[in-house]
Formats: C-alpha cells, sequence, structure tokens
C-alpha cells in the first residue's frame, strides 16, 4: 500500500472467505476502501458473519459456472452505506435521475429480467446446494488428504466455506500429467488459474518477470480443481477418487 492506494479488493476465492480482519483493521486506520471480490463466495461466512457485508461494498457474480449461476452473466453488488446504495443504483441506469437526466456518465449495468427470474427460483435451493458442495468436500478431504503429494484445501479462517471450488495442490509429480490422466478417463477437472497476473501480457507493463512472485507461479503449477458440484453423484465421486488414487501409486 502506498499514500496513493484507496482501495483494497480481498478475493474470497474458491468459496472460503478472505482473513478479513487484519485487512478491514488496516483499511480503516488509513482511511482506505474495502470491495470484497465475493463472485466465488455466496452463501460462505467469515466469524459468523455473510461475506459481503464486512467491507465498504462487495461484488457477486452470477456467471453460470458460479455457487449462485445464471443461464447467462449476471452480478450483484451489495453495500451497507446509503450514500453509496443510492449513487450506484443511478450508476446502473447510463448515471441517469430522474430518467434521461444524467448527474454524471455510468453504465448499462441491469441484471436482465430473465436471469433475474431464473435466479430468483434457484436462490431459494443455494443453500441445500451449498451444503452438499461441503458434503462432497468432506469425502475428497478424508479420501485424498492422506496421499503423499497431494495438498487438500485448507480452511484457513472460522467460517462456512461454499466450496465454488474444490482445489487441490499437486505436489508430486506433474498436476498437467494427473489432469490428463483424469481427461482420459472423462473426468473434467479445471486449472484455476494458469498464469500468475505478473507474468501475463497485460501487466507487462507494471515491469515484473517470472521468478518476483515464487508463491504465486507455484500455485499456477500445482493447483487443480476436481468436480465438486451438488449433483456429482456418490459413485461418480468415488470414481473420480480412484483414478487418483491410481495415479498417485504410480508417482
Ligand atoms: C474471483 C472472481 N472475481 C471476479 C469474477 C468476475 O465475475 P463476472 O464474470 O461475473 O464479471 C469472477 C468470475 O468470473 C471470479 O471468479
Amino acid at each position: 500500500m502506498t499514500a496513493k492506494t484507496r482501495v483494497v479488493m480481498p478475493v474470497h476465492l474458491f468459496g472460503q472467505s478472505a482473513e478479513m480482519d487484519p485487512i478491514l483493521d488496516l483499511c480503516r486506520t488509513r482511511n482506505v476502501a474495502v470491495v470484497e471480490d465475493a463472485a466465488q463466495s455466496i452463501g460462505a461466512t467469515y466469524k459468523g458473519r455473510p461475506i459481503g457485508s464486512l467491507g465498504d461494498t462487495a461484488c457477486f457474480s452470477f456467471y453460470p459456472t458460479k455457487n449462485l449461476g445464471g443461464a447467462g452473466d449476471g452480478g450483484m453488488i451489495t453495500t451497507s452505506n446509503a450514500d453509496l446504495e443510492a449513487k450506484l443504483r443511478i450508476m446502473r441506469v447510463h448515471g441517469a435521475q430522474p430518467k434521461y437526466y444524467h448527474k454524471f456518465v455510468g453504465f448499462n449495468s441491469r441484471l436482465d429480467a430473465v436471469q433475474a427470474a431464473i435466479l430468483k427460483v434457484k436462490l431459494e435451493h443455494l443453500p441445500k446446494w451449498a451444503k452438499a458442495r461441503q458434503e462432497r468436500a468432506a469425502t475428497y478431504d478424508a479420501a485424498l488428504g492422506s496421499i503423499d503429494g497431494i495438498r487438500v484445501p485448507k480452511r484457513t479462517v472460522e467460517g462456512d466455506h461454499v466450496y465454488n471450488q474444490y482445489t487441490i495442490r499437486v505436489q508430486r509429480g506433474s498436476r498437467d500429467e494427473l489432469q490428463n490422466h483424469l481427461k482420459e478417463q472423462q473426468i473434467g477437472t479445471e486449472v484455476y488459474y494458469p498464469y500468475p497476473l505478473h507474468i501475463l501480457p497485460a501487466f507487462a507493463g507494471l515491469g515484473y518477470k517470472e521468478g518476483d512472485f515464487p508463491v504465486s507461479e507455484r500455485a499456477a503449477k500445482e493447483a487443480l480443481s476436481l468436480p465438486i458440484s451438488p449433483e456429482l453423484t456418490p459413485d461418480q465421486q468415488q470414481f473420480v477418487i480412484e483414478t487418483i488414487r491410481d495415479w498417485a501409486k504410480r508417482h
């Protein structure tokens, strides 16, 4: 953080809250706003409080792969700050209030009505689906936790993890090899995320190079997200587990 820092955006990654207290304490003392990136973690909690209610504002995503996913793009902003709420409501309709009277330049950022209708129906099922994800995560923890070279996801804070992703770290053999082995058995996995930001061409202007952030670089080489959807059946999950065990025996 520098004297120019105005906002800190902690990411509640993979369905688990970021460690918020130290971030909030630091930002309050420096008068810096906190915008929670809650895209992957709707329904998660931090020390008993729902994420999305911790910072000055929070952004949720209803992209189809999210725990509450629409049939297309969509999202939501939450805030407890009435002034900010009023401004955001104007910004989402081109900065106009009343209609056609533009106080400033905003965006077209209305939630599509069809998406809203779908999300409203799905919203009621969200707690049940979160529980199903947690049960599948516990099954993976128990089955994979003792395999040498596979690190299961760490629970870093007190609170409910809603497992938008169940992401292991492959620390023996090669992650790509395990991914291919699973693919051969028609088991879909995903790498979140294959490139750390500092080596992406989009951020080349910042002047970083490979080796500058070794922890991120290692995570990018080791991370592998396994199937965790609420629809994953016990048989299907057992097949994923056996296929990973089979690979681990040979590495
Ligand atoms: C952590 C995180 N932040 C932000 C986003 C962006 O959300 P959207 O695609 O709805 O703009 C996503 C997902 O795409 C995400 O996973």
